[in-house]
């Protein structure tokens, strides 16, 4: 199945995409949507008393069902808006850890958190003299029973994982963890980021607390996020940004803020983006994610075969099939990555290359940067063809340089 007809982009750039862990391309469907949304809907929501307000109200509050219905939240009222994943951990960072957090209590994290599910917590642990604790990887880059065992443990408060690693496609046993946490008494934040785009994610199944995803890495437009969480908890946390459409009462000196979900949606919200994540949810659902893992599972089966077959390249992944999902980070023995990435550019082949907003993962690893092909429904094996030719051209070009490899 070749979906890339339903990609404007691939009609008008002439490129081999690897990189959708950045971002997606969007398909017709989430462009017209959008386009049709400025030609016969646009007004602020929730602010008018015509029609034209209302309809676009509906189109807006219609669109969160949606995606308490695509993640299979209890209640509309679980889905906040946001402006992307990032806005979303912030959020909790400061609603919900500033105020629950006490000394010496514990976060958990993973050495593989994006900066956006750390750097966060750095904060509120030095404001609250908790204390932030790492989970490490194995040799195999994935996180052991007895790794995650060790580190959560009755002094922990909050566990924050990511669902998908950014740079080695480790999926993790959030389903463990989750239990895990919730046995020692603490509540888990799951960055679905990187996963949603690729599997079937049942909030009431998994028992997340809260969950948190960006629209564009899913391909709805940029600029929308969306944090999930438990009604009961959400209803005891304050909210995160002021201003208006997101309060009851403001008197001189004090304000009593709305109800669930507005009191966490202050301003005019990217009204466009959210009724584009709704049209990004009829694709994905419409092609279905079975049909998603079969495609992307031929594709990356066929590029980590080949890709091993490269003896002068490093690969960062796990050996187990069943437990890496779409992105595949790589160097070149001896190269940096960015001139790797330049090489391959040069054949319009798009990857990312650097530190993927993962500089303690990196550390970890012993290394700066990694370069990563990332995948998508869009993909296909002669874009791992154009990857791996493109590479034979940048180790060929560079291979007078390295030593000892
Ligand atoms: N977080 C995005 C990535 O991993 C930008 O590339």
């Amino acid at each position: 199945m070749n979906l890339k007809k339903d990609f404007p982009i691939f009609k008008n750039r002439n490129i081999t995409y690897l990189d959708s862990g950045a971002t997606t391309q969007k398909p017709e469907q989430v462009i017209q949507t959008i386009d049709e949304f400025y030609k016969k809907y646009n007004a602020n929501i929730h602010r008018g008393a015509y029609s034209l307000s209302i309809e676009a109200t509906e189109y807006y509050e219609n669109t969160r069902v949606k995606i308490a219905n695509f993640i299979n939240a209890k209640s509309k009222d679980e889905i906040i808006f946001s402006k992307n994943a990032t806005e979303s951990l912030n959020l909790l960072a400061y609603s919900y850890g500033l105020e629950n957090l006490k000394k010496d209590d514990e976060v958990v994290i993973s050495i593989m958190e994006h900066h956006s599910n750390l750097v966060p917590w750095q904060k509120v642990c030095k404001n609250t003299g908790s204390k932030l604790n790492y989970m490490y990887i194995n040799k195999e880059f994935e996180l052991s029973d007895e790794e995650i065992e060790s580190k959560i443990t009755d002094r922990t408060k909050i566990v924050g994982i990511t669902h998908v690693s950014n740079v080695l496609g480790t999926i993790n046993n959030i389903d463990k963890i989750i239990k895990y946490a919730h046995k020692k008494g603490a509540i888990v934040i799951v960055d679905a980021s990187q996963s949603i785009p690729h599997m079937k994610i049942d909030v009431q199944d998994l028992n997340a607390d809260f969950l948190v995803f960006s629209g564009h890495k899913m391909l709805a437009p940029l600029g929308i996020g969306v944090l999930y969480g438990k009604k009961e908890l959400l209803n005891k946390m304050s909210p995160f940004i002021m201003g208006g459409d997101m309060i009851e009462y403001v008197y001189e000196q004090e304000t009593t803020f709305a109800p669930l979900p507005n009191k966490f949606e202050a301003g005019t919200q990217n009204i466009e983006a959210i009724v584009g994540l709704g049209a990004a949810i009829d694709y994905i659902e419409n092609i279905g994610y079975d049909k998603i893992k079969e495609i992307e599972d031929e594709i990356i089966s066929y590029a980590i075969e080949n890709l091993r077959k490269l003896d002068y390249l490093d690969l960062y992944l796990t050996p187990n099939r069943e437990n890496h999902s779409s992105v595949i980070s790589f160097n070149i023995k001896g190269i940096h990555p960015h001139d790797v990435a330049s090489i391959l550019d040069s054949e319009k082949v798009c990857v990312r290359s650097g530190n993927h907003c993962a500089q303690p993962l990196m550390r970890f690893l012993g290394i700066d940067s990694t370069c990563r092909a990332s995948f998508y429904l869009y993909n296909t094996k002669q874009d791992v063809d154009n990857l791996i030719k493109a590479l034979e051209k940048a180790y060929n070009m560079f291979k007078k340089y390295i030593k000892n490899i």
